[in-house]
């Protein structure tokens, strides 16, 4: 297949591109950083300029596209809330329209965070109740993509990982900090179900060869607080858990609002695929065994300044 994927610079795009070239031919995008690999081809292009998504698909000519480009950070969207409207909104509205139109299939990445955290254990029949401009503008692309392209894949997502600047996941900011000894808050009241990227990217692609389409909670099978996932990364690595603080993300100053409990169940996925969905151990093993295999280093070297 040929498959495009925007955002190939992000956290999940670039582990989706690597996870996926071995068996297709890979388009990923990038903006502002610029991306040195023979792995799959690299496309520099702003998104937001007219015209670009349409040029982008009819050079590339996709299959399939996966949508990963987005303003991801809560405060950054507080920020600069058009921005935001643009990018979550607004950019997928176009790229489904254009891909409708073209007959590729289109997986959207949506979040966990379009619930309020209130409750908890969200299925997709729930009806969210987005805090803060990250949730709002992002729970109205998901409607947008929806409208324009009802067969797409929405995939309400949470994930950890290597990234190319090393500073994308919460693992990493674990992981960065223990391992020189450096004290680091746990948040205990902020619960959620994090699969490693390089599994959420291979379940995407399943979806798409066994033709989903619709909404879905695609997260791990287990449910957690920050502080215990950052115990259990403490212990695959061998660091020591007990520089990690026991806290409240309320003590963190932090400026855009968290949704405490955003646990997602993904039963609906596990049965549209006929398989279980991994959990945290089998995802922090993996996360291990791609450290031990120099992953982390071989993405770092991909970055051109
Ligand atoms: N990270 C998480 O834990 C998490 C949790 C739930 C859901 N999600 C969702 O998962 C998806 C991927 O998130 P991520 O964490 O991988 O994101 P990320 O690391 O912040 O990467 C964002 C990507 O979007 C690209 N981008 C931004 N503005 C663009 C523009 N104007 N034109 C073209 N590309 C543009 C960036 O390119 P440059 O960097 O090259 O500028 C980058 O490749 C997003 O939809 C996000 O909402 C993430």
């Amino acid at each position: 297949m040929r498959i495009l994927i925007t955002g190939a610079s992000g956290l999940l795009g670039l582990n989706l591109a690597l996870e996926t070239t071995r068996r297709h031919t890979v388009f990923g995008t990038v903006n502002h950083h610029s991306l040195k690999t023979d792995a799959f081809t690299v496309i520099q292009t702003d998104l937001l300029v007219p015209g670009a998504v349409e040029r982008l698909l009819d050079t590339t000519k996709p299959d399939w596209v996966i949508h990963c480009a987005a303003l991801a950070n809560l405060d950054a969207c507080e920020a600069d809330p058009l921005l935001a409207q643009q990018l979550n909104t607004e950019l997928p509205r176009t790229l489904a329209s254009y891909v409708a139109r073209s007959g590729a299939r289109l997986v959207h990445v949506s979040t966990d965070a379009v619930f309020d955290g209130l409750r908890g254990d969200y299925s997709e029949g729930d009806i969210p109740t987005p805090v803060g401009e990250y949730s709002r503008t992002k729970l109205e692309g998901e409607l947008a993509v929806a409208e324009a392209d009802p067969t797409a894949i929405i995939a309400r997502v949470n994930f950890y990982g290597w990234s190319l600047t090393g500073n994308r996941s919460l693992a990493e900011f674990f992981f960065t900090n223990l391992r020189v000894h450096k004290r680091v808050m746990g948040f205990m009241d902020v619960f959620f179900c994090p699969l490693l990227a390089n599994d959420l990217a291979n379940i995407l692609v399943r979806m798409l060869e066994s033709n989903q389409s619709g909404l879905y909670h695609v997260v791990s099978s287990e449910s957690l607080s920050k502080y215990d996932f950052g115990l259990r990364l403490a212990e695959r690595f061998n660091l020591d858990g007990s520089l990690i603080i026991p806290s409240s993300v309320t003590q963190a100053g932090l400026k855009a609002a968290r949704s405490l409990n955003l646990t997602l169940r993904s039963d609906k996925l596990a049965q549209a695929l006929g398989e279980p969905i991994p959990n945290l151990s089998t995802g922090l093993d993996k996360f291990y065994t791609l450290y031990q295999q120099g992953y982390p280093h071989m993405l770092h070297s991909l970055e051109l300044n």
